[in-house]
């Protein structure tokens, strides 16, 4: 029995605290590693003034106090007292800073910045002689806070101006197929022509966390279906048969924002390319985010026409039982397996079985990073349909990238 009250008391002190009348919470100047949202009760908050007490608030059920310690750090500010009998639900330290190393650098440094002014204005007010208007000056924390908002800031204006000056290009990598070695299509892939911008998988993370991937993500799609219609009609010209295909990478984001399935459908069709010659690539990590929303988004631009490809696979979930959830045509076998299958037998095996599971499953494959004539033999093999990779070429400018229509890389 004297067990069991020892476990209700320490759970008791993690998550409610009980107060009777005029009982003290906090003092001023304490250390403290937790805030209190009242559930019951009300509470005074009040702070020494020339040695005679000022109170600064009352606060009652759902008010929030002891937040500022919690958060900076530092010494309590003031002192709480209960004024009736309350309860208090506790906040953790560790609970917090978990959600504040995930937050937007802007939105922590406005966070810390407003902290620091207020303990200042507490000041001026308890000893108004004490505290002179003085030059702004943050500590470390706010520092690093601060320079890492000043870069982020910069980042996103400079993307937006990229954006809005054309200066995001993209280029072009040849897919082959591998039985007739001629170029079947290409995957469009982002490039910023600024030696200081950061590599396209950066850029792309960056465009998601601040929301600019949308309409980056459209950007790309006009300009790659433009870029298809005008290897399509150079193919005709050629008097070649055959339908090359454009692969659009697709982040998590623009398949959950509101109107992502209609824009997408509305660029397409503006660019009078056929649907069927478009294959939207999207990562097993992207899909999973809200997997039945997108198995809507799958299913209704794949009624029109659309392929969808699952991009890196074997580096995500793979977890197979998705596989069967999510209307796909291609798997893209990632190239950290294909680069590796000719020395390690293991990668070999996965690139082996991923094969063979994608042909029981009637899918398509796509053997990513090919750099040597050795991958080429050992994917030929497999029974790969398709292959991708430095061996062919690398991602080029459109304008080199059509010169590789119609060539034999056999
Ligand atoms: P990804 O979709 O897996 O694209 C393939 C990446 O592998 C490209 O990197 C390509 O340059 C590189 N690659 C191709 N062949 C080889 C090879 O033989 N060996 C090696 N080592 N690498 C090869 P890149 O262009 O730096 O793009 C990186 C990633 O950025 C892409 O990976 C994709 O996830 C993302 N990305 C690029 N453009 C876009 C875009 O327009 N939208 C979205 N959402 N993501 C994009
Ligand atoms: P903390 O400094 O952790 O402990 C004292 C608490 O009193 C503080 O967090 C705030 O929750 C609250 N507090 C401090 N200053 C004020 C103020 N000027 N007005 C209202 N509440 C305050
Ligand atoms: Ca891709
Ligand atoms: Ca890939």
């Amino acid at each position: 029995m004297m067990g069991a009250g020892k476990v209700e008391a320490v759970a008791e002190d993690l998550f409610r605290r009980s107060f009777l009348s005029d009982e003290i919470v906090f003092r001023e100047g304490e250390a403290g590693d937790r805030a209190f949202v009242i559930e019951d009760g009300d509470v005074e908050i009040s702070a020494l003034s020339n040695g005679k007490k000022m109170v600064l608030a009352q606060f009652s059920a759902g008010d929030l106090f002891g937040e500022m310690a919690l958060v900076d750090g530092k010494l309590r500010s003031a002192t709480a007292r209960a004024l009736s009998p309350t309860t208090l639900i506790v906040i953790r330290r560790d609970q917090v800073a978990l959600k504040m190393r995930g937050s937007d650098p802007l939105i922590k440094y406005i966070f810390k910045v407003l902290l620091e002014r207020l303990r200042t204005t507490n000041r001026l007010l308890q000893s108004p002689a004490s505290v002179q208007p003085r030059k702004y000056n943050p500590n470390d924390s706010l520092v690093l806070a601060r320079d890492t908002m000043i870069s982020e800031l910069r980042l996103h204006q400079a993307l937006e101006q990229a954006l809005a000056r054309e200066e995001l290009d993209l280029h072009y990598q040849a897919i082959i197929n591998i039985r007739s070695a001629r170029v079947a299509g290409f995957e469009a892939l982002i490039r910023w022509q600024d030696p200081q911008a950061p590599s396209p998988l950066q850029l792309i993370e960056f465009a998601e966390k601040t929301g600019l991937i949308v309409r980056i993500g459209l950007w790309v799609l006009r300009q790659a279906c433009a870029t298809l219609a005008a290897m399509q009609q150079q193919l005709r010209d050629l008097g070649k048969s055959g339908r090359l295909f454009m692969s659009i990478n697709l982040s998590a984001h623009q398949i959950t924002a509101s109107r992502a399935m209609e824009q997408i459908r509305e660029v397409i069709e503006a660019s009078g390319v056929d649907p069927r010659t478009i294959k939207l690539e999207v990562t097993e990590s992207a899909l999973m985010k809200d997997p039945i929303a997108a198995v809507a988004f799958l299913n209704r631009l794949r009624a029109w026409g659309v392929e969808f490809a699952i991009d890196d696979f074997g580096t995500g979930y793979s977890s197979l039982s998705y596989l069967h959830r999510f209307p796909i045509d291609v798997l893209k076998i990632d190239r950290s397996f294909v680069n590796t299958m000719t020395q390690d037998s293991t990668s070999s095996k996965i690139v082996r079985s991923v094969a063979t599971l994608a042909r029981e499953l009637g899918l398509r494959t796509v053997a990513e990073g090919i750099e040597g004539v050795e991958e080429l033999a050992a994917i030929r093999d497999l029974g790969c349909e398709f292959g991708q990779g430095y061996h062919f070429s690398q991602p080029l400018p459109s304008q080199e990238a059509k010169k590789l229509i119609g060539r034999d890389f056999g």
